[in-house]
């Protein structure tokens, strides 16, 4: 095999909050250590995002779903030469894309199964764009191995922590439990911001509730939350992964059919939410199967301060609860970093899929190189 050697490598990553494409200019170790050199959140153009959640709800036909996927590739090469034009060219580019639509369930039609995942931002552009090798569409792999295409980032967090549940929360809430008890496993916990943002939207016309500061002004309605609790994708077992097309608009807009009416009181409750579930998702999942000592939250909703607060009260005393800026690792880039990783090792031809977390038959190299 060859003899591996550091790499410098641009990560590329937009969630499901479709916020901004997160770049992350890293040093990828041999020994998987990943350090940000530098790392840029670049905004969609306004257009490009009302097509992304126009795709989200099925308003976008097949021809502007092609056009689409070229337009975010380019989107994810104007944010590599972003960091280019200052730090030069990195060694590769590892791109996760945008993902569209994720099908994680065992579904067969002709004895063919339905099992699949779309994340858009065409690789060959991105590399045309930057002059760079270019590799991009992990998951596909995964699912082709009986996977469920995720969760991914499952592979660095087993690398970089210990005896630790490793919540992101994004869109979606999802966790990586490391622990000497047993291999690593992952779900997602449910959702993250995504109701939040949805909410903040439509009653305050804002993004998000910055720092949670909206959510702290409000009471949480035990009723309600105690009614959203039931959904029965919390009793569910992991294996699990879900995304904008359960926590969708339909989905939200019928809940809201019986909320309290003051708007405050919304988001404070949506977010007691987020917090509960996860804390939930540990005592049915996590607890019973693996010792853990602390929990470790990235993703933007480790900034919603109110979302915190609920989570320490929410989790035992005993277990320490810290975010990824603990450990030097931006909560914004490490999924940016993760990636970079995970193209690090598809490079070197590294198994980097993580069987116990998604299902799969086997240990597999995942992503596609596209040359420049
Ligand atoms: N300062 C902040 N206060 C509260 N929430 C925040 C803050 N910064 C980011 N967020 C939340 O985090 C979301 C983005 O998180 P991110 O980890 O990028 O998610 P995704 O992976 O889904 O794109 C935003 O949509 C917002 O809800
Ligand atoms: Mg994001």
């Amino acid at each position: 095999m060859e003899e591996k050697e550091p790499k410098k490598i641009i990560g590329l990553m937009s969630g499901t909050s479709c916020d901004s494409i997160d770049a992350g200019l890293c040093i990828v170790h041999p020994d998987f250590s990943c350090e940000l050199i530098k790392g840029i959140n670049y905004k969609y153009p306004a257009t490009i995002r009302e097509k992304i959640f126009k795709a989200f709800s099925n308003e976008l036909n097949i021809k502007e779903l092609c056009q689409l996927n070229f337009e975010i590739g380019e989107c994810f090469g104007n944010a590599a030469n972003e960091l280019i034009k200052e730090y030069g060219k990195p060694d590769f580019i590892s791109s996760h894309g945008q993902t569209i639509y994720h099908y994680p369930f065992k579904e067969t039609e002709e004895n063919l199964s339905l099992t699949s995942t779309l994340q858009l931002g065409e690789s060959s552009v991105i590399s045309a764009k930057t002059g760079c090798l270019t590799i991009s569409n992990f998951r596909e792999a995964d699912i082709a191995h009986g996977g469920q295409g995720a969760p991914l980032v499952c592979f660095a967090d087993k690398q970089w922590f210990k005896n630790s549940a490793i919540q992101n929360i994004g869109g979606i809430s999802n966790v990586t439990v490391v622990s000497d008890d047993c291999l690593p496993f992952g779900f997602d916990t449910g959702c993250g911001n995504i109701m939040i943002d949805y909410c903040m939207n439509k009653l305050y016309n804002m993004p998000y509730d910055k720092d949670g500061e909206i959510g702290a002004s409000g009471t949480i309605s035990e009723y309600w939350l105690n009614c959203l609790l039931e959904d029965e994708y919390y009793y569910n077992t992991p294996p699990k992964t879900t995304g904008r097309e359960y926590f969708s608009p339909k989905y939200i807009e019928n809940i809201l059919k019986i909320a309290p009416p003051e708007k405050q009181d919304i988001i404070a409750t949506l977010t007691a939410l987020t917090a509960k579930t996860i804390a939930q998702a540990y005592e049915r999942f996590v607890y019973p199967n693996a010792h853990i000592n602390q929990v470790i939250v990235g993703g933007g909703g480790a900034y919603n301060k109110f979302l915190m607060k609920l989570l320490r009260n929410y989790l035992p005393k005993h277990i320490e609860l810290k975010t990824h800026e603990d450990f030097g690792i931006s909560n914004n880039y490490k999924e940016a970093m993760a990636f970079a990783l995970l193209g690090y090792c598809t490079y070197y031809k590294i198994p980097n899929n993580v069987p116990s977390c998604t299902g799969a038959d086997k240990s597999i190299v995942m992503g596609k190189i596209t040359q420049p």
